[in-house]
């Protein structure tokens, strides 16, 4: 990592960050198949690799993180490794909360989480509470989530106000949108990784990535080193956003 304190235009600089960089952590079933191992080897490698990758965006100072750990269409999965998952998921829960106290961190969860296990929903609820303590970096972790359910529940969520009487259809701006979104009082995401070899967002943050910047590799997940997301960072600091601009 020594590399990151050096500054020329094929290194990092650190004063110029993405602010908030999201992850679709793709590859996990084929990085376990190639090896001759069961899928949910590749998530539980999956799971290390998002620590790996949460700790070493903390440490350069990117203040939002956030990855897709479960769509509303992944429960077509076998049971058996939709199980698995969600144990995962316990498991880092359980573990993340010392890491929470220590390195000041927010952790929320994106989606419907109510078809969640009380168990998950409880250690949510304890997560929830040390976030409201904490302001260091936001980690996001999206949780049976969909883009265009999300959408839809921020515009179910505007036309119960309409009805009630609380606003006008002519309130509807971005902002007043954005308010009602999972997202919301979290910057875009600046920078899109998705690994694995698929060049699709999957349903991910459909409203948020209108200007992200996007980097498609088919590194599957759990080979998505820091040295190689150091690489993709580099890539993002060589581009030119433009904004609809010239
Ligand atoms: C996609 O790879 C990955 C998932 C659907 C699950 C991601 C879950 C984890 C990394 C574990 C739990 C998460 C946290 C935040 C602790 P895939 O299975 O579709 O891979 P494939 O395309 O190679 O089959």
């Amino acid at each position: 990592m020594k590399k990151l304190f050096k500054r020329d235009k094929s290194e990092l600089d650190l004063n110029n960050l993405p602010q908030h960089v999201a992850i679709i952590m793709d590859g996990n079933g084929r990085w376990a198949q190639k090896r001759g191992l069961m899928r949910s080897a590749g998530h539980l490698q999956g799971s290390n690799r998002f620590r790996s990758a949460a700790k070493y965006f903390q440490r350069i100072g990117i203040k939002y993180f956030t990855v897709y750990a479960f769509s509303t269409d992944n429960w077509k999965r076998p049971k058996e490794e939709v199980d698995g998952i969600f144990e995962l998921l316990e498991k880092y829960l359980y573990e993340s909360i010392d890491d929470m106290k220590s390195d000041n961190i927010v952790l929320n969860f994106w989606g419907d989480l109510s078809r969640l296990s009380p168990k998950l929903l409880k250690l949510i609820g304890e997560t929830d509470e040390l976030s409201l303590k904490n302001d260091g970096m936001h980690v996001n972790v999206c949780l049976n989530y969909g883009g265009r359910a999300e959408i839809l529940r921020a515009a179910k969520s505007f036309a119960a106000d309409c009805r009630e009487g609380k606003l006008t259809p002519d309130a509807l701006t971005e902002e007043e949108f954005e308010s009602r979104l999972y997202s919301a009082n979290t910057p875009p995401p600046d920078l899109l990784i998705r690994p694995g070899g698929e060049t699709r967002i999957s349903n991910f943050l459909l409203w948020q990535l209108a200007y992200t910047e996007m980097v498609f590799t088919d590194v599957l997940w759990p080979d998505l080193t820091d040295d190689k997301l150091e690489k993709i960072l580099i890539d993002y600091q060589h581009r030119n956003r433009r904004y609809g601009g010239i």
